[in-house]
């Protein structure tokens, strides 16, 4: 008898999980993004838990936390001192337990490859290798002193990083057919603190020699050294090329193996107000240097920021930087408190493939002040409505991302009103009034309503002056542009919609009260199909 039958019947028997899956992977398509999971656009909404959560004795205390939030998927590092604390010697177990556990409760997994730079540091490195400057060499400061980093100029730091990681791969390519881990990010908040660069000998000698002709030719530069091409920015140039080389190099050996979408991810500079980068992590992937990491390292999909500013007008500059047709927005990290929650309607609404708060498990360790003081049911619980919001129909909406326009807003510190140009209709969005009449009208005597933390819409063009509208504790009122002002608009229909079987199914229809107001959104998890029109 033939083997065959036999085999495909073991095929079938696997779980579905285990089942051999199509490639995870970023498309693009007029500059807008998806990522696609078993080739369909995926909506990433994310956790991932703390630092030290790489254990299976962890693993109890975040699944809860992670299903608390409603996250689709969850961000895990693999520590390189976990994987290979003696040279050359394995072991993946943990990637098992952890994979394992999350298919059985339908989660995707991120990894998070903490290499030789962990927020700059080597400290997630073996021993093997922190122990041993000579052959893992520190950059030298400009004064001559060591720095706590490592160079990311080594080829022999670069080989045992990237022998590593590629073995991390290799299990997954063996252990991971129905590819539970969708992602993958190489390092974690690369660069350094405290040296602009590397001045060692061999750094300096590189600094005098040409810069790569395609990264003159990106920046229109020209000279013949790295300070003639690049000036005052010399020093911070150079070592972003450093870092997006190393970082590069990792990815693209290990998507040699299993081509997974990976990408890097930055500790910000101020996205506004100009910054030194001696005062911030020089070299990784931040805003001003975006360029040479997508010349440097092209085997990663993008560059991702975590972001730690708690004001409206800091968030969305960070948005406008990372949010470029070359780049897909990823959110990979948010601070956990509360008043971040409200910034997911924003950062949808850039077209962001997912959104990720940080530090979500219940291990009982907070980063406050950059996130809450407590993770519990009730500090997750902003998050938890956003997520619940939007779950039903995640992937519908990722696809829109990719095929059609949207739009989004967070309510600005300031609760003051956003205008939303969506072509040939204007969407303007109003925070903190009751569902009925104007918080300002004079002529009813009302109480002043509190901000709601948590607010925030979104919009998707469905056809032609149709559109999904969503969020949380915001009015939506539409008007004609300013430019079609003399034409007069009406609301045609305002139906409340679910997504069911792959289709918007109305349930019931919105009109009175409920439209003459503007489209009052609310902490129910509401969905409204608006069709507008002249008269
Ligand atoms: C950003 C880093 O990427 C995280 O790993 C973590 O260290 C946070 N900062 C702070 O909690």
């Amino acid at each position: 008898m033939s083997s065959r039958p036999l085999l495909a019947a073991a095929v079938l028997c696997l779980a579905p999980s285990l089942a051999v899956a199509e490639l995870p992977r970023i498309v693009e398509q007029n500059g807008r993004h998806a990522l696609l999971v078993d080739g369909e656009p995926y909506l990433l909404l994310g956790a991932q838990v703390n630092n030290s959560s790489n254990y299976p004795a962890a693993l109890p205390e975040a699944w809860p936390a992670i299903e608390e939030i409603g996250a689709n998927t969850i961000q895990v590092p693999i520590a390189w001192e976990q994987v290979e604390p003696v040279e050359g010697a394995f072991d993946f177990s943990f990637v098992d337990t952890l994979l394992e556990e999350a298919r059985e409760r339908d989660l995707r997994v991120v990894l998070l490859w903490f290499g030789a730079f962990k927020n700059t540091a080597p400290w997630y490195a073996p021993a093997w290798v922190k122990l041993d400057n000579d052959r893992f060499p520190r950059i030298v400061k400009e004064d001559g002193e060591p720095s706590y980093a490592l160079t990311p100029l080594s080829p022999a730091t670069l080989e045992a990083d990237k022998r590593a990681f590629t073995a991390l791969l290799r299990h997954l390519a063996a252990t991971d057919p129905g590819h539970t881990v969708v992602m993958v990010q190489v390092e974690n908040e690369p660069g350094t603190y405290g040296s602009v660069r590397d001045y060692s000998p061999g750094a300096d000698k590189l600094f005098g020699r040409r810069p790569p002709a395609a990264l003159l030719a990106r920046l229109g530069a020209t000279g013949e050294t790295w300070e003639e091409a690049f000036a005052e920015d010399a020093d911070e140039f150079f070592h972003a090329w450093a870092f997006a080389s190393y970082i590069g190099e990792l990815a693209r050996a290990g998507r040699e193996i299993l081509n997974l979408p990976m990408y890097a991810n930055a500790a910000l500079r101020h996205p506004i107000d100009d910054q030194d980068p001696s005062t911030y992590a020089s070299g990784g992937p931040t805003h001003n240097v975006l360029d040479i990491w997508k010349v440097a390292a092209p085997a990663l999909d993008f560059l991702a920021p975590d972001i730690y500013m708690r004001g409206s007008r800091e968030y969305r500059a960070v948005l406008d930087h990372y949010a470029r047709p070359d780049n897909a927005l990823f959110v990979a990290e948010v601070g956990s408190d509360g008043d971040y929650a409200r910034f997911f309607f924003e950062t949808l609404g850039k077209g962001a493939i997912g959104f990720s708060p940080f530090g979500i498990d219940y291990t009982g360790y907070s980063n406050y002040p950059l996130g809450a003081k407590t993770i519990t049911p009730e500090t997750l619980a902003p998050f938890a409505s956003n997520y619940r919001l939007v779950s039903s129909f995640a992937g519908e909406w990722a696809r829109l991302v990719l095929e059609s326009r949207v739009w989004g807003a967070a309510r600005p510190d300031d609760s003051s009103s956003r205008t939303l140009e969506l072509g040939d209709w204007t969407a303007e969005i109003a925070f903190d009034q009751w569902q009925f009449g104007w918080a300002d009208a004079e002529w009813l005597e009302q109480e002043k309503r509190e901000p709601a933390e948590n607010a925030g819409v979104l919009i998707a063009e469905l056809e032609a002056d149709t559109y999904l509208v969503t969020g949380r504790n915001a009015r939506v009122t539409f008007r004609l542009p300013e430019v079609r002002r003399p034409e007069r608009m009406l609301l045609v229909s305002v139906d409340e919609v679910v997504f069911r079987d792959g289709a918007w199914q109305a349930i019931r229809r919105w009109n009175g009260d409920q439209t003459d107001w503007g489209l009052n959104l609310t902490e129910r998890d509401q969905v409204l199909r608006v069709r507008v029109a002249t008269y």
